[in-house]
């Protein structure tokens, strides 16, 4: 990518995210994303071409959590960074409370951004959460979108409606519609679809609706391949082991060999949580009805940690109580070990590795299986594997040609495949090496990396080329604001647009040749599309950002692109409906039309009356509404959220797009004007200003033009030098 390589922006927000001692398991939103955004980063960062890499987190200063999640940025290689960005507040809250706090992350990387002076090539969101992040960035900037799911909300809504949750309770616990409803979104937009494995875009994408097949790349993640290293390296006493490991082993041994009566047998191997879709007790089963297979191997199941089975969850229970029934049918004692605990980081790697020593075989009896990491993990030990036909161990069994597939509801697959490759000891031997070699081929993060970048690699050229390209493309609102410093932002009626034109024409050829430094934007009480309209059936300015319906909605760009960010910003304690009804008795107020109704803001007419303010102030007080009330003209009256004001709209704009509100000059007319006008951006009130604004007389940085409309605003801008200065000439 040109001399300087990609900047590849990546953004995992939930969970418990820093670059070493990952707290993995410590709750459910810190699972296996946290490793693998993280190990991605890292390996991304190592390639050649790749610039840098910067993963966007959520900022916690919670004392519930370690202080590591405060820093606001934390390295985890020279050119890879994590950068947490502060949303909904610093506490540590789970991801489905999340969603309301998403534009303010939005909003906040933006100002990241342009305080960096520099804009990423790339921007990959993980999760829907992240998704939603980085396709509005990409939205603002014009940027290559990729996302990657690592679970669904429709997979996880059919799994639980199948546990008997109601649809209700989903929506409470999980917010689970409006996860569908982003991943829907995201599904239409995205330039690229990474998945881990086939079954992942064929089932899990599968049940979502698209008009225009997405694009995917599956591309596996990669294994810690030097935690799971071939059993022989300690034959052959290569692999350096230190005593604690040395000691994990030595105690492994000692547990298995208390069930066993032949300890020196085959070992086959099971490793899974209790859970009835991993269908342990259809493999005691296949075991316990197959003399032969017994009599040349044992079986050891570890079923995830338990203490107490009686204290257990429903599910968990059943399973492991299961286990035991049929063990006792069977009579398995002697042939069978059921460990009660064992620790994934230590122990696991060394099982593995027992297993393979004794020649044995892994199996993973599940009924579904989107992934398979113990399958790797086994595989890269140098252990063949038997597994469920559906899903991930396709992928992998085709990629490492290193055991077979079964139907997992058929017991003499499932025997006859483990016997096959236990009597066999050419194949065990193919299907060990197979396993160990091809695992490092395919599944490490150094091999998705390189597989990555063959992907972004075109994405990025084509869009630096679309940007730089002769058809001079409308280049994406984000990239312009990011470079911009000074802004004119004018009202429209009166002001901008009047009874005397004659300013117009050259008030659009000025703002036309600085373009490269100076924005325009138009504030108004119109509806965008009004505004639009008017301001093209005038010949004024192209505006770069249109605030409109009296500063309740923001618009950029010449698409017009609406502005969430502020929508949710100002939704907050907004009541409309109870606001109309309550206005619903007042003869006094007519209801304007329908078209300049919207979300945020209620209109009426309204002539001057005794008392009729203060009316309409007392009935939505005292029934705790919150609101912003503007009467202007003597004729409209506006109800908008509290948040929400032409001259708030400025200020929310100064603060998301880092330009200081002393760079911006402000134009306006009359009363509806009045709070944007007040203050430090630079005022400018045209000569047919109406008396309210008389009292801004004397003010600092509000100058009173003799002329009228577009030429007041000439001279405003002539006064305060305001060419120059956004040059940087004065
Ligand atoms: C525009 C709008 C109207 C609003 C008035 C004052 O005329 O159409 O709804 O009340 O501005 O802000
Ligand atoms: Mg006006």
């Amino acid at each position: 990518m040109g001399e300087n390589g990609l900047y590849i922006q990546m953004f995992s927000v939930h969970g418990l995210l820093r670059a070493e001692n990952m707290e993995l398991g410590r709750d459910a939103d810190t699972g296996g994303q946290i490793n693998y955004v993280v190990e991605l980063a890292r390996h991304l960062a190592q390639q050649e071409g790749v610039n840098q890499v910067d993963l966007f987190t959520r900022l916690l200063v919670d004392r519930k959590v370690s202080e590591d999640y405060s820093q606001v940025e934390e390295a985890i290689a020279e050119n890879c960074r994590i950068v947490r960005i502060q949303c909904g507040g610093r506490k540590y809250i789970r991801k489905e409370l999340l969603w309301p706090h998403l534009d303010e992350f939005v909003d906040r990387t933006i100002k990241f951004n342009k305080r960096q002076g520099r804009l990423p090539d790339i921007l990959h969101g993980h999760y829907a959460d992240a998704g939603y992040v980085a396709m509005q960035l990409s939205r603002i900037f014009g940027i290559p979108f990729v996302f990657t799911g690592h679970s669904l909300g429709r997979v996880k809504k059919d799994k639980l409606l199948n546990e008997g949750m109601k649809t209700s309770d989903i929506n409470k616990k999980y917010k689970i519609d409006q996860r569908i409803s982003v991943e829907e979104e995201i599904l239409k937009y995205a330039d690229l679809m990474i998945a881990s494995t086939h079954q992942e875009v064929q089932q899990q994408y599968g049940v979502y609706r698209y008009d225009h097949r997405p694009t995917f790349k599956i591309i596996p993640p990669g294994l810690d391949i030097d935690k799971f290293y071939p059993y022989y390296h300690d034959m052959l006493n290569e692999g350096e082991k230190n005593e604690a490991q040395i000691y994990t082993k030595a105690s492994l041994l000692t547990e298995l060999n208390r069930f066993f009566g032949n300890p020196e047998k085959p070992l086959v191997l099971a490793l899974c949580r209790p859970d009835k879709r991993k269908n342990i007790s259809g493999l005691v089963q296949a075991f316990g009805e197959d003399k032969d297979l017994q009599a040349m191997a044992n079986l050891a199941v570890f079923a995830g940690i338990r203490k107490d089975i009686e204290v257990m969850e429903d599910n968990e229970r059943d399973v492991l109580t299961n286990m035991l029934l049929l063990m006792d049918k069977y009579d398995l004692y002697g042939k069978m070990a059921i460990p009660k605990k064992h620790d994934f980081e230590q122990e696991v790697p060394e099982l593995y590795r027992i297993a393979a020593e004794k020649q044995g075989v892994f199996i993973n009896p599940a009924l579904t299986e989107p992934f398979g990491l113990t399958l790797l993990e086994a595989s890269a030990s140098g252990l063949p594997i038997v597994a469920t036909e559906d899903g991930g161990p396709k992928d992998i069994v085709d990629n490492c040609q290193n055991g077979i597939l079964v139907d997992p509801t058929d017991a003499r697959q499932i025997t006859g495949a483990l016997k096959k490759i236990v009597a066999d000891e050419e194949l065990w031997k193919r299907y060990s090496k197979n396993g160990t070699l091809n695992v490092r081929k395919h599944y490490t993060w150094e091999n998705h990396a390189r597989v990555y970048l063959e992907q972004m690699k075109p994405l990025a050229e084509k869009n630096r080329s679309d940007l730089a390209g002769p058809m001079k493309p409308r280049i994406a609102i984000g990239r312009r604001l990011n470079r911009l410093n000074y802004f004119i932002i004018s009202d429209i009626d009166h002001t901008l647009i009047g009874a005397d034109n004659s300013g117009l024409a050259p008030l659009k050829k000025l703002i036309e040749s600085q373009r490269d430094h100076i924005g325009f934007a138009v504030a108004t009480g119109r509806t965008v599309e009004s505004a639009a309209q008017y301001l093209k059936k005038h010949d004024a300015p192209d505006p770069d950002i249109i605030v409109s319906s009296v500063g309740t909605e923001i618009y950029y760009g010449s698409r017009c692109q609406y502005g969430q960010g502020w929508h949710t910003h100002i939704a907050h304690k907004w009541n409309r409906d109870k606001i109309t009804n309550l206005l619903n008795g007042f003869d006094f107020l007519e209801y304007q039309e329908e078209e300049t109704q919207r979300i945020h803001k209620v209109s009426y007419y309204m002539e001057p009356g005794k008392d009729r303010l203060a009316m309409v102030h007392d009935r939505l007080l005292g029934n705790k509404c919150r609101y912003t009330l503007i009467y202007s003209h003597d004729r409209y009256l506006d109800i908008l959220p509290a948040r929400a004001s032409k001259g708030k709209a400025l200020r929310y704009l100064s603060y998301k797009w880092e330009i200081p509100l002393a760079n911006f000059l402000v134009c306006g007319d009359s009363g509806n004007d009045e709070e944007m006008l007040k203050g430090e951006p630079l005022a400018v009130v045209v000569g047919n200003y109406s008396p309210e604004l008389e009292k801004l007389k004397g003010r600092r940085n509000t100058y009173f033009a003799r002329q009228p409309y577009s030429k007041g605003i000439l001279e405003g801008l002539e006064r305060y030098q305001f060419i120059n200065k956004a040059r940087g000439s004065v």
